[in-house]
């Protein structure tokens, strides 16, 4: 038995690490290919630093490009590694470009692919996630759902009941393993110069809200319209492509607004943790704000996450001031401590459960021909 671990950015390589590191706890033959659609030190080598992952065995340098130029430059780079490593199972988690270029490149080869985070979605196909998901789920051959609302969706989208399994999110496995060491660890309160429950933790990267100038102007509106009633600091670290539209449209920022630059994963643990409320339209922040009880308002018209409002730890607002304000008193009307809900994401061993199943069921094909 052979796993092809295929990761390309942040979120993957937090949410692939469990995975990377159970498949080593089992001496299970693996290699990892990095597409690198993320390579600035602190969107990559950080993370594989801190949760002490191996190199890569394969970098394919891709960089930033155009999606079909990034993604077919990706299909270029890995199919001549799988026709060499003849994976019995290549594992993708997501839904970025590196995760629909990984699947295809596999399903050409019929390689069986396993997708991590299987079934989500938004109903939003101005996003380019979705597109990413759907067409992965659809070329999978081993669907690790989160929960039952994704087994339905890909039941009722005409995929086989057997090749999905409920297994949980990965990205529980990460934060859990990671609370304590990042508690005593990092730094990030003092060095911001920030108490715990007195600052807004902000993230924002969606081409929707940052890559058109009056969307990233409405954005800050809501920002100002909470600063304005509640006087808090508003941490951001600043995702890379936000900064550069900043800079793009020669947007000042307010001085409530502490920007950093992206920050590592147990900083960034430690800053969820101790905020007063978030406020995002990242996919894994909805899900570890919820698994850390802190509140979450999603910067977004949609989620691909509803378990996380259904449990009552997140409220959709769009980039609309009102609604966040609104969200934003109801949250900090009620005393911090009474913010609990139940757990839709995962028990923090969904990495050892997906390496069970594949296990279990893929038969070695080492000597398979791969045509
Ligand atoms: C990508 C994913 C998105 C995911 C996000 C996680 C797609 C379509 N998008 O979005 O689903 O939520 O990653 O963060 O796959 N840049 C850097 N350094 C880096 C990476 C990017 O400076 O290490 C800059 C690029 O130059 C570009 C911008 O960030 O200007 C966008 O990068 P890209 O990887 O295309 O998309 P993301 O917005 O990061
Ligand atoms: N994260 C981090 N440092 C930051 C911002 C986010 O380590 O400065 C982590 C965060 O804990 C989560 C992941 O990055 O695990 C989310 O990544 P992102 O929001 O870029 O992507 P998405 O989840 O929206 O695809």
């Amino acid at each position: 038995m052979k796993i092809g671990i295929i990761i390309g950015t942040r979120p993957e390589i937090i949410k692939m690490s469990p995975v990377i590191h159970e498949c080593k706890k089992r001496g299970i033959a693996y290699f990892i290919i990095h597409s690198n659609q993320h390579y600035s030190q602190e969107m990559d080598s950080i993370f594989f630093k801190e949760l002490e992952l191996p190199e890569p065995d394969y970098n394919l340098g891709v960089g930033f490009g155009l999606h079909s130029n990034q993604m077919g430059n990706i299909l270029i780079e890995m199919e001549p590694i799988l026709l060499q490593e003849k994976p019995d199972v290549v594992l993708v988690q997501g839904d970025t470009n590196t995760v629909l270029a990984g699947a295809l490149a596999a399903s050409k080869l019929d390689i069986k692919v396993g997708h991590i985070e299987a079934g989500l979605r938004s109903y939003d196909r101005t996003m380019p996630e979705e597109t990413n998901r759907i067409l992965t789920d659809h070329m999978s051959e081993y669907l690790f759902a989160v929960g039952p609302n994704q087994y339905a969706i890909l039941a009722k989208e005409g995929i086989d009941g057997d090749k999905i399994f409920t297994v949980g999110n990965t990205v529980s496995d990460s934060l859990f393993q990671h609370l304590d060491i990042s508690a005593s660890t990092s730094t990030i309160l003092a060095d911001l110069g920030v108490t715990s429950g007195k600052f807004f933790l902000v993230t924002a990267h969606r081409a929707s809200n940052v890559d058109i100038p009056a969307n990233l102007l409405e954005l800050l509106a809501v920002f100002d319209k909470l600063h304005a009633k509640y006087s808090q600091t508003i941490v951001w670290p600043i995702h890379p492509r936000t900064q550069a539209k900043l800079k793009e449209f020669s947007i000042e920022l307010p001085s409530y607004l502490k920007l950093i630059p992206p920050i590592g994963y147990f900083d960034f643990i430690q800053l969820q943790k101790h905020a007063q409320l978030i406020l995002t339209d990242s996919g894994g922040i909805q899900e570890e704000a919820c698994l850390l009880g802190v509140p979450c308002i999603t910067l977004r018209e949609s989620t691909e996450r509803p378990e996380s409002i259904e449990v009552g730890a997140n409220v959709l607002v769009g980039r609309d001031a009102d609604r966040a304000l609104a969200a934003a008193d109801k949250w900090l009307a009620s005393d911090a401590a009474s913010f609990s809900w139940s757990n839709p994401f995962g028990d923090g061993h969904v990495a050892e459960t997906i390496l069970d199943i594949i296990t279990n069921s893929v038969p070695s094909t080492l000597e398979k021909e791969i045509i």
